[in-house]
């Protein structure tokens, strides 16, 4: 049995959503765990019985025999950390966003077209059993031509901001779109053979200070429009300032042949109408199609599924990414669809400081 030695960086915060789901692989082993907290991380080894703790990076990739590596960091450090282990032929699973600047995701991509390593990006969205379902409905042409989808990411982090500094810089110091791929992941993954051509960004001012009385950089709400290659067109709403609850997984989906909205939260459920199924139009609840649509590893799932964060997409992605790897295959968030998840949110950051100009994004399998 192949068993792969695991490194997690970051371990000391949200490198510890990966434990269990390497851990339950019978492929893998959690082997060594790295962050600056050494506290912290001291404290996340003693819990799960791992002996090789570091603070520096490259000291756990030289020292500790790792081969596979998950990068659990700010959003910052995860090209240059990337970059370390794919040059050393480590595999690479990134939390989201790959790369915070154009000029370092070409630094990633040529990086992971010249190492003998895997490189996937941790977008856990896509696996979240609604999302999933959508994706095998889509996949199954029940939809028929999609030409229009939505995704709403309302993550109010003023005060997470101050614990988490880096947030401050990297996610509500900046204008635009910081945060796409859990909103356009998955809505990617149901459009398909498709990708974001070019992007528009707007937003809806500024109405918040931080503690030290400075306006937000990003705008309270911004909107990106994306036109995809087939002409069709994606509306992003990002918004990580406003006083409002959460609602991090708002979805929809439109095509000739029918059309989704996922939950918007208290007592609302995932709809969806399709013409096939339904000669009125009039919607009904996704979860009827479970049944006859859904990959049986959703509609059975083990408890460490269910147990995982982020609708059970912690405990997925991980077992794909494994997978890809035991069968020598490109991860199913390979290097292109990560590009192609984070990307257009780089170049809405241009758009929104060009007066919502329109923009090209580049398309990575062409550096
Ligand atoms: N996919 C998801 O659902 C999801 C959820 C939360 C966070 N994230 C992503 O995970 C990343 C971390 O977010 P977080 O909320 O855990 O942030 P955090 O600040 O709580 O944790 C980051 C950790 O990295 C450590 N660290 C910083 N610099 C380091 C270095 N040079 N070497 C080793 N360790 C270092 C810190 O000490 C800290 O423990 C971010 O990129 C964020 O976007 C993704």
């Amino acid at each position: 049995m192949t068993e792969f030695a695991v490194g997690v960086v970051g371990a000391a915060s949200r490198g510890r959503s990966f434990f269990k789901p390497f851990m339950c692989n019978p492929h893998t082993r959690v082997e060594a765990l790295c962050d600056i907290n050494e506290e912290g991380c001291k404290k996340s080894a003693e819990t799960i019985g791992v002996s090789k703790v570091y603070t520096d990076y490259e000291e756990m990739l030289d020292k500790s025999g790792v081969n596979m590596v998950v990068i659990g960091t700010p959003m910052p450090l995860h090209v240059p950390q990337s970059l370390m282990a794919l040059e050393r032929n480590i595999h690479v699973l990134s939390e989201v966003p790959a790369a915070v600047s154009i000029e370092e995701a070409k630094e990633l991509v040529l990086a992971v077209n010249k190492s003998k390593a895997k490189y996937m990006m941790a977008e856990n969205y896509c696996y979240i059993r609604s999302n999933v379902l959508v994706r095998e409905l889509a996949k199954a042409g029940l939809f028929g031509e999609m030409y229009f989808a939505e995704g709403e990411y309302l993550h109010e982090l003023k005060e997470l901001n101050e614990i988490t500094k880096w947030r401050r810089k990297w996610q509500t110091g900046i204008n635009g779109n910081v945060y796409p791929t859990h909103s356009l992941g998955p809505i990617l993954q149901w459009l398909g053979d498709d990708r974001v051509v070019s992007v528009c960004c707007a937003g809806s001012g500024h109405h918040y200070k931080d503690p030290r009385g400075d306006y937000y950089e990003n705008e309270d709400s911004t909107s990106m429009m994306c036109r995809t290659a087939k002409g069709g067109l994606i509306n992003l709403r990002l918004d990580m300032l406003s006083n409002r609850p959460h609602n991090m997984t708002y979805y929809s989906l439109q095509g000739t042949d029918g059309c989704y909205e996922s939950a918007r939260g208290f007592g609302d459920q995932p709809k969806i109408w399709l013409k096939s199924k339904s000669e009125k139009i009039e919607w009904n609840a996704l979860k009827d199609l479970e049944e006859e649509y859904l990959p049986d590893w959703w509609l059975h799932p083990p408890k460490e599924a269910l147990e995982a964060g982020h609708g059970g997409g912690d405990y997925w992605q991980v077992q794909d990414f494994v997978q890809a790897i035991l069968d020598d295959k490109e991860p199913p968030i390979g290097i292109h669809e990560a590009m192609d998840m984070t990307l257009p949110g780089l170049v809405s950051q241009q758009s929104i400081m060009q007066n919502s100009a329109w923009l090209p994004v580049p398309d990575s399998r062409e550096w």
